[in-house]
């Protein structure tokens, strides 16, 4: 021990370095060196907790030296100051730009989990009115819908889209979604990309459906879709705010590539104002003076309303620009199309196996950056493990039927995959 602590400690002469290349968007070696992520693995679940590349990482640190300098006065100057500093209005400036919205569309949260739980928590709900939503949510999809049930007094009903993942069809799904909405369904709850199976829903056809029903409703009775979008969000090249639902929640800490606890909502301009504010905001203007002026706020509800208060990790919150800004330099159409590129991989080697099944669909335009199966004889974790063993890092799905998950992100090379496979196939 006291050898190596030594040698740890010991001087090392230090190795000649190649000057860093300047980063070329286009090149898929130059976007992976923009990343710390340890080459020895071969890191197929990146999806889950971003690494983050360099950009993001130096803002980062920017902004935190400059809060470990003089915290009040940087807070002050960029937070509070002139409304036209604010430094988290560029937050929402990129984050409307990539969802092809507005601003003032966007609220800023830490994850996909607080958009979620402060849509359904704020929702105005009717005793008698119900959430419709599908078996396939994950976790905080689920909870927040049956805490806000319990709060308004409300029901929830859960349906299948789909018996079997492998075979999905997108029309049989809408068509189930339809068929299941009742005159009292106030909201309509879904998720895009479903991770325990890696189906892609077609967000804008279920909208379509909503909106066809929605043609004979009042306002304050018109069914609202809320998504949750995370892993569709930063993988598929489609503007969410043309998609058509009224409310969109993403972590940007996933496929976006940004820093830990950070996220959007993007809401319809015209939704915003059935919900009502959770946590109190520091963002809103109207919210403050309103209690310093002792009245209730005027006027509907605004997307800055909704953005929770009290202070932020604020050197990840504004760090998120770069993050849309790495993303955008690569472009959304290129890093769709390698995404389904290498998990498409993953998928025809993993079908080609007789010990293995799979369980996401293999046409790309029903499945995005998530590849979920099983392997004969095997519990999901002890895949996992044997993985890991052999430096692959991929996750066991945390649901009641867990199946093994690879996913490939612009960090991956063929390569990386085909040692995933190998490994796979020696345990048949
Ligand atoms: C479908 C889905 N929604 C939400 C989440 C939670 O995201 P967040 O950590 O941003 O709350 C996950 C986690 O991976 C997920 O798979």
């Amino acid at each position: 021990m006291a050898n190596a602590a030594a040698q740890a400690a010991a001087p090392q002469a230090a190795a000649p370095q190649a000057a860093p290349q300047p980063f070329a968007p286009h090149d898929w070696k130059s976007v992976r060196a923009q990343f710390l992520l340890r080459p020895d693995y071969a890191h197929l679940s990146n999806f889950f907790f971003a690494s983050n590349p360099t950009p993001v990482r130096e803002a980062i640190a920017k902004y935190r030296k400059a809060f470990d300098e003089n915290p009040y006065n940087f807070l002050d100057d960029n937070m509070f100051e002139r409304d036209q500093d604010m430094l988290w209005r560029q937050v929402c400036a990129a984050a409307a730009e990539y969802t092809g919205g507005q601003p003032h569309e966007i609220a800023l949260t830490s994850s996909t989990t607080m958009g979620l739980a402060l849509i359904y928590n704020g929702l105005r709900l009717k005793p008698g009115q119900e959430i419709l939503t599908t078996t396939h949510e994950f976790y905080p999809h689920h909870e927040s819908i049956r805490l806000a049930c319990d709060k308004w007094g409300a029901s929830w009903r859960k349906i299948p889209l789909y018996e079997s993942s492998l075979n999905f069809s997108a029309d049989k799904a809408i068509a189930r979604i339809r068929a299941a909405i009742r005159p009292h369904t106030r909201v309509v709850g879904v998720t895009w990309v479903h991770s325990n199976t890696g189906v892609r829903l077609p967000i804008a056809e279920v909208a379509a459906v909503i909106k066809d029903l929605n043609r004979n409703r009042d306002e304050a009775d018109r069914i609202l879709l809320v998504v949750d979008g995370v892993h569709g969000f930063g993988v598929a090249d489609e503007d969410v705010a043309k998609m058509g639902c009224d409310f969109f929640s993403a972590g940007t800490h996933k496929w976006i590539l940004g820093p830990h606890g950070t996220g959007i909502i993007w809401g319809k301009a015209e939704s915003w104002k059935h919900v009502q504010p959770t946590i109190p905001s520091l963002m809103a203007p109207e919210t403050e003076d309103a209690w310093r002026q002792e009245r209730p706020p005027h006027g509907p509800t605004e997307a800055a309303w909704i953005s929770p208060g009290g202070f932020f990790a604020y050197e990840h919150q504004w760090a998120t620009v770069e993050a849309f800004r790495f993303v955008r330099q690569i472009g959304r159409k290129r890093i769709q199309d390698r995404i389904l590129e290498l998990n498409g991989q993953i998928k025809e080697g993993l079908a080609r196996m007789k010990h293995v099944t799979l369980h996401t669909p293999l046409d790309p335009a029903v499945s995005a950056g998530i590849v979920t199966f099983d392997v004969q004889g095997y519990k999901p974790k002890d895949v996992v493990r044997i993985l890991r063993d052999n430096r692959v890092v991929a996750s066991a799905t945390p649901y009641a039927v867990p199946h093994v998950r690879l996913s490939a992100g612009i960090v991956n090379f063929p390569k990386e995959i085909d040692k995933a496979l190998k490994v796979i196939r020696s345990l048949a």
